[in-house]
């Protein structure tokens, strides 16, 4: 067994910190842990989009999360302490049936070992204990990893306003002007 099945043995369990069998351990993130998630933000995705890619994921990650977010998200540490994974997630305010995952992301070395899909399912489960019957998430179109780890999911791509190069339904300025989006949704 795997340090990434340990996580998954425990996705059913209740979503607190607790050492897990073997060598990662899962917690709740707290606000200590921003400057490490900022330099995650930063050499995690491969340099995708340059400087200015860089600069937005550290934007789309500020401290408020950890404040606020906390108790739905979680953090993955290796033995020596270093960080494995994160993930930023919360339950909607507005839509009582909905959770929504903002940011995930696994270390380089850690990439395809199942970290990400045991996250999520821990994730998925707290949602459901909180009644949502759906969970929401967006990516930029020319993040081809994380269309695919999402398609690999379960989650399926809302019809967007044009079609990207590779066929993936876009929202054109989702965010604001040039910040193009896909929007994923997964029924829990
Ligand atoms: C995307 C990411 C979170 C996936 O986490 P991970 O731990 O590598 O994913 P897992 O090993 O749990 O994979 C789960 C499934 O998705 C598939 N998958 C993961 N990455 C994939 C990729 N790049 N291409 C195709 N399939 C992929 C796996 O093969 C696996 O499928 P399986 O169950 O059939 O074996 C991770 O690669 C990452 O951090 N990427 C950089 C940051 C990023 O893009 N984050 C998402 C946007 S915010």
């Amino acid at each position: 067994m795997d340090a990434a099945d340990d996580i998954a043995d425990t996705a059913e369990r209740p979503p607190v910190p607790g050492r897990l069998t073997g060598e990662l351990t899962v917690r709740h993130p707290a606000p200590v842990d921003h400057a490490r998630l900022q330099v995650a933000l930063a050499g995690w995705w491969g340099g995708l989009g340059g400087e200015a890619g860089v600069l937005q994921r550290q934007l789309l990650v500020p401290r408020l999360f950890l404040q606020h977010f906390a108790g739905t998200s979680f953090l993955v540490e290796r033995a020596d302490g270093t960080l494995h994974a994160f993930l930023i997630g919360f339950l909607s305010q507005t839509e009582p049936d909905t959770a929504y995952i903002h940011f995930v992301g696994v270390c380089p070395d850690g990439k395809r070992g199942g970290v990400g899909s045991a996250l999520y399912r821990r994730f998925f489960t707290l949602a459901r204990e909180a009644g949502r019957t759906r969970v929401r998430c967006i990516t930029s179109p020319n993040n081809h990893d994380s269309i695919a780890y999402h398609t690999r999911m379960g989650f399926r791509m809302e019809p967007g306003d044009r079609t990207g190069d590779d066929g993936v339904p876009v929202h054109t300025d989702y965010d604001g002007p040039g910040l193009d989006r896909v929007s994923f949704v997964r029924e829990l």
